[in-house]
């Protein structure tokens, strides 16, 4: 079947200004983190240049900053200074030559400030000193003149993108930045032509685009990125957005929808919304939205399978759809998309992990289920091994599946063996906890690779490392796991207690009240607590740190902290349980030292992590043996680096 057969939508081409993209697939703007110095690098070129080569149609480049207060975090890059203008062109030039069309996102985050170079609070400038709660910014409003500056500072940086060869600038008015922070009625409390009325509020983005176009001319596209709704009681509706687009549309190329605000917890999940909210879950907004607009409209938000995306398109949704984790996660997405293979496509899961969560903590972008994300100077050429071998890997979990399937591409003999009759270890689990589904995509996406590698898989066999070495393997990859880890916990009575990974998949589950102990943090602790509650058991979770869920990436845990809130489920904060009774948990305050007893408990049930499956004198036996071991039964973490090891385990061989 042809391209057009398959998704005739998706791969048509479409005109945004002056400007023919091939297809209708965007890699929206995000911020990687891969810039030094505020410049653009090698790093980010060749990011960005695999997504090219594999026929995306429209890449918007992360946030640039217009202007020295534009400095949200440490890491941004900078669009204001002509000493930009090289990199910028070695990056359009990168992506150009596949065939894409580059874009450029401008940037000023007014109070939406997150952190600095050193540390210290930067002095944040918005519309009026309206506070901004979640970085907890106490803005000083702009002055005429600055705001006048600011407006030429987006219209010089809009030129230095246009000398660069950019083929188009996209205006942040998304997400609660400056521009959105003086369409607000909330937060532009101004009584000067930039504040009261809508048209004084929309004064200040109109002004940037007259600026731009002055500054550029018509050859490059301006587009506008709006939230259709911010998601949060004090943020801005539909209707603000309606009236925006259609008050600038004649001065406008395209429009770009997304949802929520950077400035609440509840608004900014929609930044990045994780895998509870549903595929391409705007759609519907955004259909309503369009209607009277004559622009093209990109739409982004969890659009992570080409089918989804042409369900966009066809249903009048939207001309053309943001697909950027989609795209982290698999930069051959379009090209297997063209060719018919959509099992090929290693789907995102919407975990939010390595992507924005590496990015909250200011580490480069990645990817949990695709480690050379990001890292694509190192791991771009796969390159076969120049010493093929016989390796065995043990386990087939994510670690040992990555493992296998690279050091199988690497040309090397390949044979997994799994204990179990089912590939997929613990991330298995995590797919039964209520709103987690879909992280089980992660073991199919392995699953699908080692079908189409050579590797030979062998099932419910346990085989120890150096009997493999002894059938003539030359280098074991042991790959098998952790165990539950039990916590020293005093008995002084029969109070039952479980694992939580015992529980996932058993019926019937413990009802009653049922008091969850987390000490990782992580989507074990509050996912069980969710389906006990669920289930109709009273539960109590007590967590040891400032709060439930507090390893997970920030969106995951703001959506899961509204759905425990809603559930009734009670959070214990500090809490170390040192013993049980018949009826009670007992526990210190980790803070004070001070005991604190939860009574009346039917059950107690333990998310305290797991241990390594490999002794360290198992270990000093294999001592000077080709063994490396990889994943959980090195050290128990998460599928993000038991995936990693696998790839630098095979890697090295
Ligand atoms: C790591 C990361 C950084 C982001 N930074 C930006 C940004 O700089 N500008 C922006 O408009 N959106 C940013 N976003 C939001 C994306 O453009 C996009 O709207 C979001 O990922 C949802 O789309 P998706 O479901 O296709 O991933 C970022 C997203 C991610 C994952
Ligand atoms: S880390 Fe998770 S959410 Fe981010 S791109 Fe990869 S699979 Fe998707």
């Amino acid at each position: 079947m042809s391209q057009h057969e398959l998704f005739p939508h998706l791969m048509s081409p479409l005109s945004i200004g002056q400007h023919q993209i091939a297809n209708r697939i965007v890699f929206t703007g995000h911020d990687t983190c891969l810039p030094e110095d505020g410049m653009v690098n090698d790093a980010l070129i060749a990011y960005l240049e695999q997504r090219a080569r594999y026929g995306t149609g429209l890449i918007v480049l992360q946030v640039s900053g217009v202007d020295e207060t534009a400095r949200y975090t440490s890491h941004l890059l900078m669009a204001n200074d002509d000493r930009c203008i090289p990199g910028y062109r070695r990056l359009a030039q990168a992506c150009q030559q596949h065939g894409s069309v580059v874009f450029a996102q401008l940037f000023h985050p007014g109070r939406e400030i997150m952190e600095s170079a050193d540390g210290l609070k930067p002095v944040a400038y918005s519309a009026s000193s309206v506070p901004q709660e979640r970085f907890r910014v106490m803005p000083r409003a702009l002055t005429r003149q600055r705001i006048q500056d600011i407006i030429a500072s987006f219209a010089a940086a809009a030129r230095r993108m246009h000398t660069a060869g950019i083929q188009g600038v996209e205006i942040l008015a998304s997400h609660g930045y400056l521009p959105a922070q003086f369409l607000s009625p909330l937060v532009n409390q101004r009584d000067d032509e930039y504040g009261g009325s809508f048209i004084n509020r929309v004064r200040f983005v109109e002004q940037i685009i007259d600026a731009i176009r002055a500054e550029t001319g018509t050859q490059l596209a301006i587009g506008l990125r709006i939230s259709c709704d911010e998601r949060d009681e004090q943020g801005m509706g539909s209707d603000e957005a309606i009236a925006t687009l259609q008050h600038l549309q004649d001065k406008l190329d395209y429009a770009s929808i997304v949802a929520g605000t950077s400035a609440s917890l509840g608004g900014s999940v929609h930044i990045v919304p994780p895998m509870i909210y549903d595929a391409a879950y705007l759609g519907d907004e955004s259909r309503q939205l369009r209607t009277g607009l004559q622009l093209p409209i990109i739409l982004t938000g969890r659009i992570n399978q080409p089918h989804e995306a042409e369900h966009v398109i066809r249903s009048g949704a939207a001309d053309m759809c943001g697909m950027t984790r989609a795209l982290i996660c698999d930069p051959a997405m379009p090209t297997k998309a063209r060719h018919g293979d959509s099992d090929g496509i290693r789907a995102c899961i919407g975990c939010n992990q390595a992507c924005i969560g590496h990015f909250h903590r200011g580490l480069p972008i990645s990817c949990i289920q695709y480690p050379e994300s990001g890292r694509e100077l190192r791991y771009r050429n796969i390159g076969i091994s120049a010493t093929p071998q016989r390796i065995a890997v043990l386990g087939g979990g994510p670690a040992g599946m990555k493992a296998a399937v690279t050091a199988s591409t690497r040309g090397h003999q390949v044979t997994l063996f799994e204990a179990s009759p089912r590939l997929g270890g613990q991330a298995n689990l995590a797919q039964l906890l209520p709103g987690r589904s879909e992280f089980g995509g992660l073991v199919t996406n392995l699953i699908e690779e080692l079908k189409r590698s050579e590797v030979e898989i062998v099932t419910q066999r346990r085989e120890s490392p150096p009997t493999l070495l002894e059938k003539g393997f030359d280098h074991v990859l042991v790959a098998t796991g952790a165990s539950a880890y039990h916590p020293p916990v005093e008995r002084m009575g029969e109070l039952p207690i479980s694992q939580a990974t015992q529980l996932l998949g058993s019926q019937p589950l413990p009802g009653g009240h049922i008091v969850v102990y987390d000490t990782q943090g992580d989507w074990i602790g509050v996912g069980i607590a969710e389906l006990l509650a669920r289930q109709g058991a009273r539960v109590t979770l007590a967590v040891n740190g400032l709060h439930a869920g507090e390893a997970l990436q920030s969106y995951v845990r703001d959506s899961t902290a509204a759905r425990l809130h809603n559930l009734g489920i009670q959070v214990k904060t500090y809490a170390r349980v040192f013993g049980v009774d018949d009826d009670s948990v007992y526990l210190y305050h980790t803070a004070g030292g001070e005991p604190m007893v939860i009574d009346s408990v039917d059950h107690l049930v333990l998310a305290c992590g797991g241990s390594p499956s490999v002794s360290t004198q198992d270990e000093a036996q294999w001592s000077g043996l080709p063994i490396t071991m990889i994943g959980d039964c090195l050290v128990p973490r998460s599928a993000e680096e038991a995936i990693y090891d696998g790839l630098k385990a095979a890697m090295a061989l």
